[in-house]
């Protein structure tokens, strides 16, 4: 395992003490995920709830193959505790989300969650977000719209090529942003007709951002 999985291992290691036994889970998107689904199998955590929230068709597999139950959003009600990664994070915990093209549902599931744990290793943390290309899903007919949009928002987008969501829609990546504004860009993107979702969790940040690093993790609240 390189360094920076190892870092990733670590924050997920430490989200372990947020579970609860009898408690559903929300479960994320991504390979930081990924460790924190094998670390409640290997822990004998996942024997002690009663299922999880998927975030994407990927996670739903994954943790199907873990022996965990997948649930509906629309039986479970509120959730005690949502557990994702991101792509970057900022010290107020706003974050960039979508690089795995998961976004909508994520932003579902940590709406509807009393605490969100978020896990990354150190190379996600910013001072500004928009370094990462910032994802936004959109309807496809609106896609050469939006993109113009954006454009006058002074981004550059790009269609991930080949790419279509498990809500069978497509993204527009967009360099170049400098997000000092998070709030006032995620509003502004989200009004535009056609925008399904934009990874900016920035109106409902992380409650909780777990950074992992070689020397161990670091919790920011
Ligand atoms: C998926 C996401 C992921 O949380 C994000 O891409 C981070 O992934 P990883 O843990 O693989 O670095 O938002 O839509």
């Amino acid at each position: 395992m390189n360094a920076q999985e190892a870092a990733k291992r670590k924050a997920a290691e430490a989200a372990l003490a947020y579970v609860e036994p009898g408690e559903v889970l929300g479960v994320g998107t991504g390979s930081t995920v990924n460790h924190f689904i094998d670390l409640l199998v290997e822990r004998k955590l996942a024997q002690d709830i009663p299922g999880a929230v998927s975030s994407s068709n990927a996670t739903t597999q994954r943790l199907k193959k873990a022996g965990i139950r997948v649930l509906d959003l629309n039986q479970t009600g509120t959730l005690p505790l949502y557990v994702d990664g991101a792509d970057e994070a900022n010290a107020h915990l706003q974050l960039i989300k979508g690089g795995g093209g998961a976004l909508t549902r994520e932003k579902i599931i940590a709406a509807a969650s009393r605490k969100f744990v978020c896990i990354v290793d150190e190379s996600k943390l910013v001072g500004v977000l928009g370094r990462f290309p910032l994802p936004v899903e959109v309807i496809p007919m609106a896609r050469s719209y939006i993109g113009r949009e954006l454009t006058r928002l002074g981004g550059h987008p790009v269609l991930r090529d080949g790419f279509v969501t498990d809500n069978g829609n497509l993204i527009l990546d967009v360099h170049h942003l400098d997000i000092v504004d998070p709030v006032r860009l995620e509003n502004e993107i989200n009004g535009l007709a056609g925008v399904v979702c934009v990874g900016l969790f920035a109106r409902r940040p992380a409650d909780v951002l777990i950074v992992g690093s070689s020397s161990g993790t670091r919790v920011i609240k």
